[in-house]
């Protein structure tokens, strides 16, 4: 029987026997991923420039990173911060993106079968604080889909305007962003398993027969899943970056 060696070579930061350019997978991460969170940041402090229906170019758009619209007494800065902990704690959970930032950001492994830096000795997985918190995923689950009901009701609003069917630009943004949404959260690998798990059998009644059917499809979804990641992110990104422009009149 052949024997099959590990790549990885120890005792090095980034040493490996791999040839390829493993560390071109992490490019995005750093781009896309950093970029975001940056531009997230900022937009969630700035308060403002949201709602272009109050703006003087008059759209029925409201920015996804405020969405739904908070009028709270107690809360003295911008909605957004209470808004924003539960799509981004969503994201931040998720089974792909935490193979990914664990990588780009922590070198944690840098790469598959690539050394890690000298100084990290033991790995205790996500068992222990900070990184127990992952296992929130499936309630922030729970919290996407109510945001996601949100999300879809303003891109309907997004269609209308002063009592009649309306179609601007935004409303294209705002659909082509919910679609891409709502895949990513279909495609979800805690909704798979709330929808198939925990049965010993598909086939015993007509209700596992219909989950079997439901689980297929949130499978096939899912194979996907790194896909609608990347492209929602971009997506619910640039749909707030269009609603600023529009409510800055350019
Ligand atoms: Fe990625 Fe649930 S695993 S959103």
């Amino acid at each position: 029987m052949a024997e099959i060696k590990s790549t990885a070579v120890q005792g090095g930061f980034g040493r490996t026997q791999r040839r390829d350019a493993w560390w071109v997978e992490n490019l995005p991460v750093w781009i896309l991923l950093g970029g975001f969170g940056i531009y997230a940041t900022l937009r969630a402090f700035e308060n403002g420039l949201y709602d272009c229906l109050k703006s003087p170019a008059h759209r029925p758009y409201l920015s996804p990173f405020y969405s739904p619209l908070l009028n709270v007494s107690f809360w003295h800065w911008s909605p957004a911060l209470l808004i924003l902990a539960f799509p981004l704690g969503f994201r931040m959970t998720c089974y792909y993106y935490r193979k990914a930032y664990y990588r780009a950001f922590f070198a944690d492994p840098p790469g598959c079968a690539v050394g890690e830096p000298s100084w990290r000795k033991k790995y205790r997985g996500e068992t222990k604080f900070p990184f127990i918190l992952q296992n929130l995923h499936r309630y922030f689950l729970y919290f996407a889909i109510i945001f996601l009901v949100f999300l879809w009701k303003d891109t309907f609003e997004a269609f209308w305007l002063d009592g009649h069917f309306f179609v601007g630009v935004g409303s294209l943004v705002f659909l082509i962003n919910i679609v891409l949404l709502s895949l990513y959260l279909l495609s979800c690998h805690s909704l798979r398993h709330l929808i198939g798990g925990k049965l010993d059998c598909f086939s015993c009644t007509a209700a596992n027969k219909s989950r079997h059917g439901a689980w297929k499809t949130a499978s096939s979804l899912n194979a996907r899943h790194m896909l609608f990641a990347w492209c929602s992110l971009v997506s619910v990104g640039f749909a707030d970056f269009y609603v600023r422009m529009v409510a800055t009149g350019l």
